[in-house]
């Protein structure tokens, strides 16, 4: 869908197909996205002006905080990626400069256009390979080869092609065996690049090198030429590898950085998870980074500023970024004011029970009960979960949230697990057989765990 198209109610709409409630979440998060088309279309100077609004969600957990920005992400094909704000404050990475989710951002934008470019130019990389291979299968015989210099005119130049009308129809019949798939099964020997490994070099890459924005990997890389490797493959992979070789040397790798860049300037979204574990008093902190110094590290991204990448200059001003925590013991007001002032818009989700747990279990596009439905049909069992089992599961899940921890609609995974744990595993003996789950079946296969506190803290 094209974002002209993607209105706040369409945008909510879409949403609507993945989670269940939260529209008060749904609402800010496509009004943002609506406002950031808007500030594309109004003039140039005053777009310059128009800051994003990022947005605090403030929820429990497993209520879709995450899912609603993920899905939000996915509609316009905006450049995506969740922080942990909380991991800047280990001890581990004492020091690590928060910069880096940008130049995360900006490597994924980058193979997110990379392969765009590469899907564009498919055909002709296609007909490239094409020949490529049908010069390995008939390569220009040597009498030929005498022939044409024969035949060179004084000047040593070669006359046109045209001259040699018998390689030329063998190879446009060669092309036409090879389309129609009669050589499928041969083999052929075809020279192709070898993928590089450099298993020492990983090591010392993580070593915090990456944050000066260079790829020791690559640029050692870079010492040591292209190495070709004689690869003896069927037809049909042979064509695959060459295409594939094809579309990377077709695409232009500076128009592609300029894109890419581009699209996480415009368009990119940082999903700050764990917001509240860097917001509070720092006394409990021991050797970890202060939680306020997180904070103020993250300040300049959030504010605007440009950040060096190896593919360039980024800047961050428009960049929307998406909060998230769950705020129990702290409020979005303990946040440094500064921080404060970037995220204007709070929405609270709400903690999900009975009613929503019936629904996420069936409604969205890849519910959970349709996947186990899916999963077992592949097995060639039949399952169907009957109306009554499906309040029965929803129930369960509330009932164990309660007692024990609320994590929210993940606690609808464990117990699913539990309930079909039988069916799992014994679903290919079970071929053509079709299996009903009913409310007894649920009580059957739940109550034992669900009454033995000892046993559900673990199962369930
Ligand atoms: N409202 C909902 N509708 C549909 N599915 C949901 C909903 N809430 C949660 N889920 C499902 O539960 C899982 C966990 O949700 P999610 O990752 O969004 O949790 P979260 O709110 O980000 O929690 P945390 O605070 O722990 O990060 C997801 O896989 C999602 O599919
Ligand atoms: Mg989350």
């Amino acid at each position: 869908m094209s974002s002209d198209d993607l209105t706040p109610r369409k945008i909510v709409e879409k949403l609507d197909q993945y989670i269940i409630g939260q529209h008060k979440a749904k609402r800010a998060v496509a009004i943002a996205l609506r406002n950031r088309w808007r500030r594309q279309n109004v003039s140039a100077e005053l777009g310059e002006e128009i800051s994003p609004k990022n947005i605090i969600m403030i929820g429990p957990t497993g209520v879709g905080k995450t899912e609603i920005a993920r899905r939000l992400a996915k509609l316009d094909n905006s450049p995506f990626i969740k922080i942990e704000a909380s991991k800047f404050t280990e001890v581990g990475y004492v020091g690590r400069d928060v910069e880096s989710m940008v130049r995360d951002l900006v490597e994924l934008s980058v193979g997110m256009v990379k392969s765009e470019e590469q899907g564009s130019v498919r055909t002709k990389a296609a007909e490239l390979a094409e020949d490529r291979l049908l010069d390995v299968l008939l390569p220009p015989k040597p009498q030929e080869k005498k022939v044409m210099d024969m035949i060179a005119d004084g000047n040593g130049t070669t006359l046109p092609a045209e001259y040699v009308p018998e390689q030329e129809s063998t190879r446009e019949k060669l092309r036409r065996f090879l389309r129609e798939g009669r050589l499928d099964s041969r083999f052929v020997e075809i020279e192709v690049n070898e993928v590089r490994s450099t298993p020492m070099i990983e090591i010392f890459s993580s070593a915090g090198m990456e944050d000066m924005g260079l790829n020791v990997k690559e640029m050692l890389g870079n010492l040591f030429p292209q190495k070709k490797k004689k690869r003896r493959l069927k037809v049909p992979e042979a064509l695959e590898i060459l295409s594939e070789e094809e579309a990377q040397r077709l695409v232009d790798m500076e128009k592609v950085t300029r894109t890419a860049i581009e699209r996480v300037e415009q368009s990119g979204i940082v999903f700050l998870d764990e917001i509240d574990k860097i917001v509070g008093s720092d006394q409990t902190q021991g050797p970890d980074v202060s939680r306020e110094g997180v904070q103020r590290d993250l300040l300049p991204i959030v504010e605007g500023s440009t950040v060096n990448t190896r593919y360039g200059m980024v800047k961050t001003d428009h960049i929307l970024f998406i909060a998230a925590g769950a705020f129990s013991a702290t409020k979005p007001s303990d946040l440094i004011p500064e921080l404060q002032g970037r995220f204007p818009i709070r929405v609270e989700l709400n903690s999900l029970g009975k009613e929503e747990f019936i629904r996420i279990l069936t409604e969205p596009h890849n519910a959970l009960v349709k996947q186990y439905i899916e999963m077992m049909a592949t097995e060639g069992v039949r399952i169907t979960f009957k109306e009554d089992a499906i309040a029965a599961i929803a129930e369960t899940a509330t009932l164990v949230n309660d007692r024990m921890e609320n994590i929210g609609a993940r606690r609808l995974y464990t117990i699913m697990e539990s309930l079909l744990d039988e069916i799992s595993f014994e679903a290919p003996e079970m071929k053509g057989q079709e299996v009903v789950i009913d409310a007894d079946y649920v009580a059957k296969q739940l109550d034992a765990i669900v009454e033995d506190e000892d046993l559900s803290r673990y199962i369930l």
